[in-house]
C-alpha cells in the first residue's frame, strides 16, 4: 500500500491521516481533545449555522471555541446564502482555525430543506458559486464535506469534486451515501475511489462512512487509495479506534481492546474536559449521551445506566464511575 505525506496547503497531516468527522452535539471540544490524545490527525468543529454566526447567536459563537492542543482544526459552516456564507467564513476566520470547511452534506430536514448542507446537491451551480466566493473572501484554506449526490439517479460527486477543486478548495471529504439515503444502507466507497483516482484531482480526498474497525479502514485505504479516512459514529464511546487503526496500519496487528478501567478513565477525562470548558452543570448533563456508548459492552450496565442518567452531583457521579470500573474485576 502506498502511504504518501498528505498536506492541505502547508498543513502537514502525516501519512494516511485519520480525521474525526464533525458531529453536532458530539464532537465538541471536550470530545475532540479525547480523540486528539488517541492520535487523530485533523479535527473539525460541529457544523455552525452561517446565519447564526453572523447574527451573534450564542450557540453558534460558542461552537467556534477550540484549544491550541486541537490543531490542526477546521471550523465547519453551513448555509445557503452567498453573502451570509462569506460573512460567516470571515467571522470564523477571526477565531484563527487552520482551515474553514463548508458542509454540503447534511441531509437533516431543517438544514437541507432550506438548500443548505446536502440540500445544495440539487443546485451544483450555486454550490460552486458559494464555495468560490468563500474561497476568495478569506486567506485560510477552504475544504468541503459532502455526499455522493442527491439520490440514486444523481450520483455526480466526480463532477462536483472537479468543479469544487477548480474554484480553489484544498481538500474534500466524501461520505459514501446520497442525500436521499440519509443514514440508511451501506456507505458505498466505490465512487469515493473514482474521485480519488480521477487524473484531474490534485487535492487530498478523504473517505467517510461506516468505518468501525481497523481492518475495514485498511481495506478501504487499500482498495480506493484515499488520502485519509474520516470517522464519525465509530468513534462515539470508542475514541480508541484512532489508536487501533494507526497500530494496525503500522504493524498489521490488532491492538488489545481497552479494559473497563481504561474506559472509565477516558469517560472521566471527557467529563473533566467538559467541566473545564462548559461548567459543571452543563457538562454533567451533556456527558449523559456518551455513557451508554462508553459502557455498552458491560453485561451489567443496565443497573448503572439509570443512576448515571439521573445523578446531578459530581461526587456521586465520580463514585459511581469508580464502582463501574470495579464491577467487572
Ligand atoms: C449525531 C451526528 C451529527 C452529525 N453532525 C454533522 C455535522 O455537524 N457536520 C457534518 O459535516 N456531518 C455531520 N454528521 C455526519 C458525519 O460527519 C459523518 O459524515 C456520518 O456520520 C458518516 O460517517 P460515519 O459512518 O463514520 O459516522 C453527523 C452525524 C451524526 C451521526
Amino acid at each position: 500500500m502506498v502511504f504518501i505525506l498528505v498536506k492541505i496547503e502547508n498543513i502537514c497531516l502525516g501519512k494516511c491521516p485519520l480525521i474525526l468527522a464533525p458531529m453536532e452535539d458530539i464532537t465538541d471540544s471536550s470530545f475532540r481533545l479525547i480523540c486528539k490524545d488517541m492520535g487523530v490527525d485533523l479535527l473539525f468543529t460541529e457544523f455552525i449555522s452561517s446565519e447564526g454566526l453572523i447574527r451573534d447567536a450564542v450557540k453558534s459563537k460558542r461552537k467556534l471555541d477550540f484549544s491550541e492542543k486541537e490543531r490542526p482544526i477546521g471550523i465547519q459552516i453551513f448555509g445557503h446564502d452567498i453573502d451570509s456564507m462569506k460573512l460567516a467564513a470571515i467571522t470564523a476566520t477571526q477565531s484563527k482555525p487552520d482551515l474553514i470547511d463548508i458542509n454540503w452534506g447534511c441531509p437533516v430536514r431543517k438544514v437541507a430543506s432550506k438548500g443548505a448542507g446536502a440540500g445544495m446537491l440539487k443546485d451544483i451551480n450555486k454550490m460552486v458559486k458559494i464555495t468560490s466566493e468563500v474561497v476568495q473572501s478569506i486567506d485560510l484554506p477552504v475544504t468541503v464535506k459532502t455526499r455522493l449526490g442527491w439520490d440514486e439517479n444523481n450520483k455526480n460527486i466526480v463532477e462536483i469534486a472537479e468543479r469544487l477543486q477548480d474554484v480553489g478548495i484544498k481538500a474534500i471529504s466524501i461520505h459514501g451515501r446520497t442525500k436521499s439515503q440519509m443514514y440508511r444502507g451501506e456507505a458505498d466507497w466505490t465512487l469515493i475511489g473514482k474521485v480519488k483516482n480521477n487524473q484531474r484531482m490534485k487535492i487530498p480526498v478523504f473517505g467517510n462512512g461506516d468505518i468501525t474497525e481497523p481492518q475495514h479502514a485498511f481495506e478501504m485505504k487499500n482498495k480506493y487509495n484515499v488520502d485519509g479516512i474520516m470517522i464519525g459514529r465509530g468513534s462515539i464511546g470508542n475514541p480508541w479506534i484512532f489508536k487501533e487503526i494507526k497500530h494496525y496500519f503500522e504493524t498489521g496487528r490488532f491492538l488489545a481492546k481497552p479494559e473497563l478501567l481504561e474506559k472509565v478513565k477516558v469517560c472521566r477525562n471527557h467529563l473533566e474536559n467538559s467541566i473545564e470548558i462548559k461548567g459543571e452543570r452543563t457538562a454533567i448533563f451533556e456527558i449523559r449521551k456518551h455513557y451508554s456508548s462508553y459502557f455498552r459492552a458491560i453485561p451489567n450496565f443496565k443497573q448503572f445506566r439509570i443512576k448515571l442518567m439521573t445523578l446531578t452531583d459530581l461526587e456521586e457521579i465520580e463514585n459511581l464511575l469508580t464502582e463501574i470500573g470495579n464491577s467487572c474485576r
